[in-house]
């Protein structure tokens, strides 16, 4: 099976009321972890490469890394560009997505969020015109994800948030296939500060739905920041308290909902370390990277499990 679009996917997601993972992969241990979770899990699975994942790795490792997994699971796998474009310039951004598109991705994100929203939607149709004259998918953003807690005041906060008086008039002049929305999730392993209470505004989500009934939206920023992996982390040299998530029965609802696709980063980041943080606390005289890599590997795949299975529900339906 070739790689595939996330058009099918979503369609059975948004009927099913479940949510597609999107995982961020930089190298072969961590697409055979997430790629053998799915396979045993039969699910159908996005693999996300980043900017700073093509820089990493190269485009061409990655590309082949990910056509190496089709062929061993046999799965409908789509690939694609996370936050494409982001802190370039129009140009570069859209080079960025072309780039993306000619080298055989079957996915692409054009983050405009950035930008004015007269700007984002010319960069954003721009980019769907191209990709969609090659097959390829594209998915945009609205609003701003930078964590809640940065917010000064009611005003600002609300200010980030995604308006939903926008998103009819967006998604109608860009023709993109999926939206990105800001609802409270944020970046990185510190969502909320510790004793403040996680907050989605799965009221504007609503608002969206509601607007643009069976039209796919996106959560970034949506690790639960795994507690049994910060401590682990913590316990064997790490530093990096209060880290905290989205917890998983938020995410279970917005899957339940217009989300049908769930970004998961910093939590595979989380499991691998904790996972090497502990191997070489036991294990101080080792040094072959095979042995310390296969078990941080066996911890992705443990936790892309949990995932597909107790938060997203994606489990059985590829
Ligand atoms: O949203 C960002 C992803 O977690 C990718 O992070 O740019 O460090 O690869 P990265
Ligand atoms: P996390 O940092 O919450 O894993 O989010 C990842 C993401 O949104 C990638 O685009
Ligand atoms: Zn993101």
């Amino acid at each position: 099976m070739p790689l595939v679009t996330s058009t099918e996917m979503f369609k059975k997601a948004y009927e099913g009321k479940y949510a597609i993972g999107a995982f961020n992969v930089n190298n072969m241990e961590i697409i055979q972890g997430i790629t053998e979770a799915a396979k045993e899990e039969g699910a159908p699975l996005i693999l996300q490469v980043s900017a700073g994942a093509r820089k990493y790795a190269k485009h061409t490792y990655l590309m082949k890394l990910v056509e190496a997994a089709v062929e061993d699971t046999g799965l409908p796998i789509c690939l694609h560009l996370d936050h494409g474009g982001a802190g370039l310039d129009r140009d570069a951004a859209f080079n960025e997505i072309k780039s993306c598109v000619d080298g055989g991705f079957t996915s692409v994100m054009i983050d405009g969020s950035h930008y004015s929203l007269k700007e984002n939607i010319e960069l954003t149709k721009r980019c769907v015109d191209y990709a969609h004259g090659k097959g390829v998918v594209v998915e945009a953003e609205l609003g701003k994800l930078s964590g809640i807690e940065d917010a000064v005041n009611v005003s600002e906060e609300d200010a980030q948030f995604t308006n939903p008086a926008e998103v009819e008039e967006f998604v109608g002049r860009t023709g993109v296939d999926s939206l990105a929305i800001a609802i409270g999730t944020s970046h990185g392993a510190f969502k909320f500060k510790p004793g403040q209470k996680p907050r989605l505004r799965f009221d504007i989500l609503e608002a969206i739905q509601g607007l643009l009934p069976g039209f796919p939206i996106v959560l970034h920023g949506a690790s639960s920041v795994v507690q049994e992996y910060v401590d682990m982390i913590n316990e064997n040299g790490g530093r990096i308290p209060d880290a905290i998530g989205i917890p998983e029965e938020m995410l279970r609802k917005a899957a339940s909902m217009a989300v049908c696709k769930i970004n998961i980063d910093s939590d595979l980041r989380l499991a691998m370390t904790a996972s090497i943080r502990k191997y070489f606390t036991d294990h101080p005289d080792h040094f072959d990277p095979r042995v310390y890599l296969a078990p941080a590997r066996t911890a992705l795949k443990g936790l892309v499990k949990h995932k597909l299975v107790s938060v997203l529900g994606a489990s059985g339906k590829a």
